[in-house]
């Protein structure tokens, strides 16, 4: 399969470095700027509504905001316009399988769509990740700028599988909730050679790019189209069920019934694994997290924050449960915290829980 990115003009290439940049030095420079104006007016919130408050006062702050969201909007203007051009190339490569595939698709053209999912433009891409087969390709795209390349190659979410996800070399089922365009899926077979692979999502464009991109590499994945609430997978046969990403797009109610889904794939003594995000308990720090949810069009990040995990999880019969702090440039887990990180980053965490033996 060929991949746009190599088959970019010198105009569009120019556009992605230049949204790269701007997303960068809005990170490693302007952030680190705010902070500065902030520790100058000697405030002590201790709230993030409180820190929320100060912040909404520094002169940098409508510019701050303001890259946020225009930066993004500028990312899938330059990805809109690179894949859409391309249009028919890429439509073929998502229907040219290989006769003997190794894994499989299974679309479910009946299942019906939250309206919480598609009442929004999650993240802002216009038209959201289900609503044409090239939204997948546009996202794919969109999110390598998102993580500053810093997920090239699946590096992230193989670090997330490597330090993360339990060792069971005689797994035999792994479920990936919310698998979009199989980033997170696709370092699972290495991971677990022994064990059925099944990436489950709401989306049939994302589950179609998954399907071809791992059929051309040869890795055996079995990709569904199915609510995480309700995967139709049997009860008690996954020795872990795992998502990134997913939970902070659904309101509290679907957090919840995820969870629950996810305690009832699960073996007895299997292993829940979801990676998300966590206050940092930083107040300033948080409060431009809270506000990236409004600028990134994240209608359920609050939702995120506001609910207990820890009580979820424990109502829905897991024990062991906790949250720990995953770095990516930190070698993933970090059970000592963030650490100092000087720019804004994503504070990603990862929710762990076990399904006690019978
Ligand atoms: C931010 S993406 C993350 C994709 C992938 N896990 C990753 O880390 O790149 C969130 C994905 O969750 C999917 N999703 C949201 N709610 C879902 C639900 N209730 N059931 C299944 N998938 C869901 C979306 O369609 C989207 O593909």
């Amino acid at each position: 399969m060929f991949d746009v990115e190599e088959r970019l003009t010198l105009d569009e290439r120019s556009a992605v470095d230049f949204v790269l940049g701007l997303r960068k030095r809005w990170a490693d420079t302007v952030y680190p700027a705010l902070r500065e104006e902030y520790g100058a007016t000697g405030a002590s919130a201790t709230t993030v509504a409180d820190a929320g408050q100060v912040l909404r006062g520094l002169p940098l702050y409508p510019w701050f905001s303001h890259l946020e969201r225009v930066q993004q909007k500028m990312l899938w203007k330059v990805a809109g316009d690179a894949v859409l051009s391309r249009r028919e190339e890429l439509t073929g490569q998502l229907t040219s399988l290989p006769e003997q595939p190794k894994g499989s698709l299974e679309l479910n053209p009946d299942l019906e769509l939250p309206d919480w999912y598609t009442d929004y433009d999650i993240h802002i891409q216009p038209g959201s990740f289900f609503s044409d087969d090239m939204s997948a390709y546009v996202y794919e795209f969109g999110a390598r700028i998102v993580m500053l390349r810093d997920n090239d190659g699946y590096k992230f979410h193989t670090l997330f599988a490597q330090t993360a996800l339990p060792e069971l070399p005689a797994a035999t089922r792994i479920v990936d909730i919310g698998c979009g365009f199989g980033k997170s899926t696709r370092p699972l077979p290495a991971k677990y050679p022994t064990a059925q692979v099944i990436g489950v999502d709401l989306a049939a464009p994302g589950l179609r790019l998954a399907h071809a991109e791992a059929e051309a590499t040869g890795v055996a994945i079995d990709y569904r189209q199915a609510d995480g609430r309700a995967t139709g997978i049997e009860a008690d046969s996954c020795d872990v069920v795992t998502g990134t990403m997913v939970l902070h797009e659904m309101p509290a109610t679907a957090i919840r019934e995820t969870i629950v889904e996810a305690a009832r794939l699960l073996k007895p003594g299997g292993s829940l694994r979801f990676l998300e995000f966590m206050l940092t308990g930083d107040p300033l720090r948080d409060a431009t997290v809270y506000e990236h949810a409004e600028r990134n069009n994240e209608p359920f990040f609050h939702d995120l924050f506001g609910s207990d995990l820890i009580e979820v999880c424990t109502e829905a019969g897991l024990t062991d449960v906790s949250w720990t702090p995953f770095d990516e440039r930190r070698n993933g887990v970090q059970p000592q915290g963030w650490g100092d990180r000087p720019e804004w980053h994503f504070p990603w965490a990862v929710l762990a829980a076990t399904k006690p033996e019978a």
